[in-house]
């Protein structure tokens, strides 16, 4: 899943370094930092956590970090879907998961029952057993897969008329062309020169054609996570070159596309040891503000989701022991922080929805670009409406735990060599199929215990 090269985010961080004053968007403070502490002319060192303060633009003025989001209250004027109802479902202008009980996954349901049943020891089957009433998001990573969600959506409306409580399905949007750009175990099915760009419009009409159906049932959908995050800072590797148009026209598509069936979009934004680094923040911000520009600046495009299928804290008091010295947001609460104001001051008034299914257990890593079935992680804090912080929505759990990251045997044509790292559990299977083993550990490894 999540890629990124330690030593490129090194590199980021020599022209910091090399300057006696930091530039506009660049950092200017923190624990931690040793670079500039004063701003080039027409921009203000603003604190923006403990970890980051940065040159904000004198002109742009942004809120403070613990300040409401700003929210949009207008009423959205969707384009209609070519047929069917259009959605009862206007945009609140607030939390989507306000008053919605989240829909469980079968999919993944299922796998945890035939996973918990594997288990010999009773407490630890047991345990294992409740997972399958944790909600996740459902993977829509082939096109074969999307009229699957014709029947959940028809079960989440019987159950919301017969429970008389409105019922909201997590979806993760995954089948961008040539996806998983900088890495290798997550290709996908489409490529761009096999009209992949084409085939993607029709994945997206697909999906739009099955929630246009159910507009009793609110639907919310991460957006093609890692995609966005390479165009950032992997633009290097030839085949996020060769992307970035594809991407960004396949992006915009599903935004407008989904928004105006009332889906409810956080894109993905890869995670704090991402695009947390001083230099990648403000390109990233510019990015996503673009992209919220071309879907058409709706209101159902409500902001980012951060930290997807990674391991990441939601908030740390320090760095962890094995990434002390990167002077970086370290976790996914300082990096919503400082991701914030630089989206509000782009006319993005983002909200965000934070993974937290595989973050239990901390400092598992060598590196913080290391995402493949790091070896120790437990289940994380169970989703949550209660965040604690005004720009989070919700705690979630995207990333269904026990579906694996990518597999570690090397004659396979998926195969990344993350996936061998000595921070890795071995042998693993292909990405998305069940990792019996490793899913035990999450259960073992709870934080929260289960
Ligand atoms: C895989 C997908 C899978 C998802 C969730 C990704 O790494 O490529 O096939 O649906 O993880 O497990």
């Amino acid at each position: 899943m999540s890629k990124f090269s330690a030593l490129l985010s090194l590199l980021a961080l020599i022209p910091a370094l090399a300057h006696a004053q930091s530039a506009v968007w660049g950092q200017c403070g923190g624990i931690g930092w040793t670079g500039a502490t004063t701003c080039v002319s027409g921009s203000v060192c603003t604190e923006l956590n403990d970890y980051y303060s940065q040159c904000i633009p004198s002109s742009a003025a942004p809120p403070p970090p613990t300040s409401s989001p700003t929210t949009v209250s207008s009423t959205p004027t969707p384009t209609s879907p070519s047929s069917g109802p259009s959605p009862t479902d206007t945009p609140s202008a607030g939390n989507p998961y306000t008053g919605y009980e989240v829909f469980l996954s079968p999919v993944y349901a299922a796998e945890v029952a035939a996973g918990a049943a594997q288990i010999t020891d009773a407490t630890l089957q047991s345990k294992a057993a409740s997972v399958a009433n944790i909600p996740t998001f459902i993977w829509f990573d082939e096109v074969a897969k999307v009229p699957n969600l014709g029947t959940y959506l028809a079960s989440a409306s019987a159950l919301g008329t017969s429970s008389g409580q409105k019922q909201l399905v997590q979806i993760v949007v995954y089948d961008l062309p040539d996806r998983d750009c900088a890495a290798k175990a997550s290709n996908g099915e489409f490529s761009i020169a096999d009209g992949g760009q084409a085939k993607y419009f029709n994945y997206i009409d697909q999906l739009v054609a099955q929630i246009q159906q159910f507009p009793d049932v609110r639907v919310v959908a991460v957006i093609e996570p890692d995609s966005l995050a390479n165009l950032v800072t992997n633009l290097s590797v030839e085949k996020c070159a060769n992307a970035e148009t594809t991407y960004k026209a396949c992006v915009t598509y599903a935004l407008q596309q989904l928004a105006s069936v009332g889906v409810y979009m956080y894109m993905d934004a890869g995670h704090a040891g991402w695009l947390g680094w001083p230099a990648n923040l403000s390109p990233a911000a510019q990015l996503f503000a673009q992209m919220y520009e071309s879907g058409g600046s709706s209101p159902f495009i409500r902001g980012l989701a951060t930290n997807v299928a990674n391991y990441n804290a939601l908030s740390v008091a320090t760095p962890t022991r094995s990434l002390r010295a990167t002077p970086i947001t370290t976790s996914s609460s300082t990096s919503t922080s400082a991701l914030s104001p630089m989206l509000t001051s782009q006319g993005f008034p983002a909200s965000f929805i934070v993974d937290q299914g595989r973050s239990g257990q901390q400092d598992l890593r060598q590196q913080w670009g290391d995402w493949c079935n790091i070896k120790g992680a437990g289940f994380g804090t169970r989703p949550t409406t209660n965040t604690g912080s005004s720009l989070i929505d919700s705690i979630v759990w995207v990333k269904p735990g026990g579906e694996c990251d990518g597999t570690s045997n090397s004659s396979s044509p998926r195969y990344d060599s993350t996936c061998s790292l000595p921070d890795a559990d071995q042998p693993s299977p292909e990405a998305g199929t069940w990792f019996q083993e490793y899913f035990q550990t999450l259960v073992s490894q709870a934080n929260p215990p289960l």
